[in-house]
This record gives structure tokens, C-alpha cells and sequence, in this order.
């Protein structure tokens, strides 16, 4: 997958997945890294979809209904990468945290219900359930930040209640942050997510 490592300075600091929205680059999230750990490795990824031109993760079929064949097939690819990029630039697996924004917040969310040991944890800007009726892995020590807009025309305040339950009653310890604001990401909830962060 088209991505760029960048290494830390810290080798016991986690590595952070970044993981942008739909039409975004791998270059999107690099300065929301930097604010939330300038000493961590940075992995960023870009999605293998085009969609009219615009890079996402996995496939949809409308806003907001998920091509699920496509996404567990995209979600797999993912964990695959991730255990190879961390043979190649020899840093912990079992430690990467994902910050991830809308469609690559889906995506991150969709690794923790598919794979019990994919990432450390989360922090998921703006994400949606990826899939429903599933029984997820054991996710017990697994920390999750979500933050979610009051206003978001995206994602209904419903979909962040029921993923942090669905999260919740897989073990992980989730904290869902509300931002008095639509689908964008704000510096408030950043601001948030790296306190989150500096507490795991
Ligand atoms: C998605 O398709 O993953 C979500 O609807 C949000 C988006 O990226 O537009």
C-alpha cells in the first residue's frame, strides 16, 4: 500500500497508524500526529479505492451503506500490510495505535472487529459501526477514543452510541468525546484525543 513511515525518536513510544477520509493523502493527517506525539513512528497510509478519483479505504455502495465483501477483503489487506511494515522498519506489532478520520476511522474500527490483536488501540474521528451482526474478537485491554459531531449529516449520533457499545461489550475500554459541531475534525477534539492518548 502507498504509504510513508516516519521514524520516532522514542523507540518505546508506540507507532501511530494514520489513516485519512474519503479524498484524502496519506499527507493529511501528518500534522495531527505531530500535535498529538512528535516523538512516536508514524506510519500513513493510503487507501487502495478510488472513488471518482477519491482515495478510501474499502468500497460503498451509497453514503453510509458499506460494500461489506469489499470491506472485510480491504480490512484484511490492511492487517497483512501492517504486519509486513513492521518486519520492514522493525517496529512493535503489537503496538501501533490508529488515528483515523471518517472513512480511515471506518476502516480502523472495522480492524479492531475483525482482528483481536491488529492495534493497540484508537483514537476515530467521525467513524460509523462498519459492520453489524458480528460477533467481534475479545477486545479486553483494547483503549478507544471516539469523537463524534452533534451535527454530523454523515454519521447519525446513534451510529457513535452503538459503536461504543458494540466496542464496550467486546471488552475494550471506549471514551466517546461530542463535539458541538458537524463531520469535521476540529482542534478541540484533537486536543481531546491526545489527552486520551498521554493517559494510555
Ligand atoms: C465512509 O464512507 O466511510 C463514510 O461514509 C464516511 C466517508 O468517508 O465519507
Amino acid at each position: 500500500m502507498k504509504h510513508i513511515f516516519q521514524k520516532g525518536t522514542d523507540a518505546s513510544k508506540p507507532t501511530l497508524l494514520l489513516l485519512h477520509g474519503t479524498g484524502g493523502t496519506e499527507q493529511d493527517l501528518l500534522p495531527l500526529a505531530e500535535m498529538i506525539d512528535n516523538e512516536a513512528n508514524i506510519l500513513s497510509v493510503r487507501g487502495n479505492i478510488l472513488e471518482n478519483g477519491m482515495p478510501r479505504f474499502f468500497k460503498r455502495l451509497a453514503e453510509g451503506v458499506f460494500d461489506e465483501e469489499d470491506l472485510i477483503y480491504r480490512t484484511n489487506e490492511l492487517h497483512e500490510f501492517l504486519n509486513e511494515a513492521a518486519a520492514k522498519y522493525e517496529f512493535d506489532r503489537n503496538n501501533i495505535i490508529a488515528v483515523g478520520y471518517s472513512n480511515g476511522a471506518n476502516i480502523a474500527a472495522s480492524l479492531m472487529f475483525h482482528y483481536q490483536d491488529s492495534l493497540r488501540g484508537a483514537s476515530l474521528h467521525h467513524p460509523m459501526v462498519p459492520r453489524r451482526g458480528i460477533e467481534l474478537p475479545g477486545l479486553t485491554g483494547k483503549q478507544v477514543f471516539i469523537s463524534a459531531g452533534m451535527n454530523d449529516p454523515i454519521c447519525p449520533s446513534q451510529e457513535s452510541e452503538d459503536l461504543k457499545e458494540i466496542l464496550e461489550n467486546a471488552g475494550a475500554a471506549v471514551e466517546l468525546h461530542w463535539e458541538n459541531s458537524g463531520h469535521q475534525l476540529t482542534i478541540s477534539e484533537v486536543k481531546a484525543a491526545t489527552k486520551w492518548y498521554q493517559a494510555l
